[in-house]
């Protein structure tokens, strides 16, 4: 999901940093929003390589996007932490004089708040009104924690810890808007054995079909991840581990009779290797006439076209993701991706340009979304975001 993380200036901004990797670390997309105070006590570079995204709070640059007003509108939940009792005044009386008060009086989603201060401050009778009017207005505040403060000092105002604020934010996100629905996402990428040991394989992470996988996830829908070569997680509803291009095939074929949407992120192999070898080829006996050798290859089937097929035949409403892998940016990428999009039959596909090592690997991704009934939206960010962009294409699909 998408999260604003609003970090104001108190010398708990430093902990805001602990959160933000535990939100990305669990696929969330992060964009942080300082306030000027916060940028002196923590670097919008820290901020930046923890979030994998941009970290700009000035009202007056990007004003083309109308960040002011986007930001907010895409936001799944916005968490302050910490909260300052400045920021708790200004919030409550509506002051929007900076990049974080636009977001929080432009936003719909939930607002999530973790004040930090001294005992004295958060007990002063305008903190304590501030506190009632936010809540009243239906923002989570969190109470402070007791313990040491800054200085000598000992009461309430500590800021909680990173992991009771992460676990409190996401419980106010509202996750069931795809519960009931299966999604079968399939990541990773397919090796093709040339004997025991060696094979032809690809460049595929898994990255991004696990975002997707999460995104679903935290979204209420049961998730079954069809991991081609990836590790075992038991993050997911099921985990199907698979090799090849058949193994692949066969753990669609058997899961997509239940499944609501197909998710195909996994970079299969178009070939196999034709009589691949039982025993380790050997070196000395491979080149012992001969400085070369052939391989043949046999066209492995086209899976995501083969399963949209039996969906038809089986008048299944099941919606369909295919990806593209193109070496082509702009105008040829939307091309080839247009006839992808045609020729596989699905109702979505996400085209990326993996040109350069850009996408294989990286935490961010540069995607065009099209749909069969002419939508086009491009998402580019990091793969936690364009899983989020993707699963709200999707559900305007299923709706
Ligand atoms: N795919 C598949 N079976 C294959 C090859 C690809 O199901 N044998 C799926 C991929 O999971 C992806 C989509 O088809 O969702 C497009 O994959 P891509 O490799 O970009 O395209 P290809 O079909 O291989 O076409 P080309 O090689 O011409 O780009």
């Amino acid at each position: 999901m998408r999260i604003i993380v609003g970090v104001t200036g108190g010398i708990a901004a430093y902990k805001a940093t602990s959160i933000i990797r535990q939100l990305t670390e669990a696929g969330h997309s992060v964009k942080v929003i300082p306030t000027a105070n916060a940028l002196r006590f923590i670097g919008a570079t820290t901020l930046e390589a923890l979030s994998h995204n941009t970290v700009d709070p000035d009202l007056y640059t990007d004003v083309d996007s109308v960040k002011h007003v986007a930001l907010g509108q895409e936001a799944d939940l916005v968490l302050v932490a910490p909260a300052t009792a400045a920021f708790l005044g200004r919030y409550a009386a509506g002051i929007a004089d900076d990049l974080l008060l636009n977001t929080l009086l432009v936003t719909k989603a939930p607002v999530v708040v973790a004040p930090a201060m001294h005992t004295e401050m958060w007990n002063h009778p305008s903190t304590q009104e501030n506190v009632a009017t936010l809540e009243e207005r239906g923002v989570r505040v969190m109470v402070p924690a007791e313990g040491r403060l800054t200085g000598a000092d000992y009461g309430i105002g500590r800021l909680p810890e990173p992991e009771e604020i992460v676990k409190f934010a996401l419980a106010n996100y509202p996750v069931s808007s795809l519960a009931g629905k299966h999604f079968v996402v399939t990541a990773g990428g397919t090796q093709e054995p040339i004997d025991p040991v060696r094979f032809i394989g690809n460049h595929s992470s898994g990255k991004q079909g696990i975002a997707i996988a999460r995104e679903a996830k935290a979204r209420g829908a049961r998730v079954t991840l069809i991991a081609a070569n990836l590790e075992d997680s038991n993050e997911f509803d099921a985990q199907l581990n698979v090799h090849t291009a058949a193994e692949l095939q066969a753990a669609v074929a058997a899961t997509l009779s239940e499944a609501t949407v197909l998710v195909m992120t996994a970079a299969v192999s178009d070939f196999k290797v034709a009589n691949g070898a039982e025993q380790k080829l050997k070196r000395a006996e491979l080149f012992a006439e001969q400085s070369s050798i052939q391989i043949t290859l046999e066209q492995n089937p086209d899976i995501l076209a083969d399963a949209v097929a039996q969906l038809a035949a089986d008048n299944s409403k099941c919606i369909t993701v295919g990806f593209a892998a193109e070496t082509a940016g702009g105008e040829a990428l939307e091309k080839f991706a247009q006839h992808k999009l045609a020729s596989k039959g699905c109702h979505i596909l996400v085209a990326n340009d993996v040109s350069n090592g850009a996408v294989f690997g990286a935490e961010t991704n540069d995607t065009l979304i099209l749909t069969k009934s002419g939508r086009a939206v491009s998402a580019k960010g990091s793969k936690a975001l364009v899983a989020a962009e993707l699963l709200d294409v999707i559900e305007s699909e299923l709706a």
